[in-house]
């Protein structure tokens, strides 16, 4: 199953499917968002023109990159995952920064490192990789908990302490995690926290045949990713993500969204329900599932479309992967919803 968010209106649940994806809707010419929902569709076209296929795991990406979230990729190798986050960060105008994950990185190898200069003899900081807009941390699952935790404090508050001095971040900052669910020989599972600091998960899935058969013919999307224009600059994704999280929220979709977040935590099966750094995520994303739909306010459906790829990931539930989707989706078809 492909997790994520898929483009559909979230406006009315029951409602017909709009026949042209978020690029149908149409923009409030007085609304505040307008230059957000112009990066937005131009990030969902640019996006969809390198990674085909699959659109689930690129409205997810289009959702993190409005809202600020960090991105987990949870698939197995070659379905594109580096390849998403490398279009990511070119349509945004962005560098891009991968480490590998492997037993031997050191929380060093991540944040950067003092060490002295004999030319001015003084002790410099060489930042390391995690001081960049964008950075893809692959099989992150596979380095000790000790350097992932060297990420907690980069991932929440934007900014590395190294020998008690603390550096500030490029901003945006936005974690591509990826991992595969599958290899699980001689790896360290996520710890909560570190999940938690995910505003999102997907999965990206395998194309159909048609798909697969272009992919073939064309180079995979190599081509199309060396040959991709940025459609934005970091400047422009900044304001972006100020004017998303400025999306009108009334009380009673606020209620409805800590509704869902209290649900996870007296739900019988889940060990670890969501925290309320979930709640306030769980909106964000949502602000920015309306701008895709050129909306400047948020919907129930809004929280409903996103609420999957948000929460399944942090909740800890006895038994299998995947077990998280289910119970999240449980826990909307129980929860009320206030009229939209
Ligand atoms: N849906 C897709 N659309 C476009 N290209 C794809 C798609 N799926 C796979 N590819 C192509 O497959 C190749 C492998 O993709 P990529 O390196 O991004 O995989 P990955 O998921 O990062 O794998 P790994 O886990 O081994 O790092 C690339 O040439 C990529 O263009
Ligand atoms: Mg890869």
């Amino acid at each position: 199953m492909t997790t994520g968010i898929e483009t559909r209106d979230a406006g009315d649940r029951q409602g017909p499917a709009p026949t042209g994806g978020p690029e149908a809707a149409s923009v409030p010419s007085t609304s505040p968002i307008e230059d957000a929902v112009g990066l937005a569709r131009d990030l969902h076209a640019a996006l969809s023109g390198v990674l085909l296929g699959t659109p689930v795991a690129v409205t997810t990406a289009v959702v993190a990159a409005l809202s600020g979230s960090h991105l987990l990729i949870e698939d197995v190798p070659g379905v594109g995952k580096t390849v998403l986050a490398r279009a990511l960060a070119t349509a945004l105008g962005a560098e891009l920064s991968r480490v590998q994950g492997h037993p031997d990185l050191l929380p060093s190898d991540i944040t950067g490192v003092t060490v002295f200069a004999p030319d001015t003899g003084k002790w410099e900081f060489r930042p390391g990789p995690v001081f960049a807009n964008v950075v893809l941390l692959d099989e992150m699952n596979r380095t000790p908990p000790r350097t992932q935790s060297a990420l907690l404090e980069s991932m929440e508050e934007q900014q590395v302490s190294v020998d008690g001095e603390s550096w500030p971040l490029p901003r945006p900052h936005l974690v591509i995690g990826t991992q595969n669910p599958l290899g699980q020989v001689g790896t360290y599972p996520l710890a909560e926290s570190q999940l938690d600091r995910f505003g999102l998960s997907t999965s990206i899935g395998y194309p159909d045949a048609d798909v697969e058969t272009r992919l073939v013919l064309h180079n995979g999307g190599r081509y199309a990713l060396d040959t991709m224009v940025p459609v934005s600059d970091t400047a422009q994704w900044e304001r972006a993500i100020a004017s998303t999280a400025q999306v009108h929220v009334v009380r009673e979709v606020a209620e409805y969204a800590v509704a869902l977040i209290r649900a996870t935590r007296s739900t019988g099966s889940v060990r670890l329900g969501a925290s309320p750094r979930a709640a306030i995520s769980l909106l964000r994303c949502a602000q920015a599932h309306a701008v895709l739909w050129a909306r400047p306010y948020v919907t129930p459906g809004d929280v409903q479309a996103v609420a999957v790829a948000c929460l399944s990931h942090r909740l800890i539930a006895e038994g299998t992967a995947g077990e998280g989707a289910l119970l999240v989706g449980r826990i909307i078809a129980d929860t009320p919803a206030p009229p939209t």
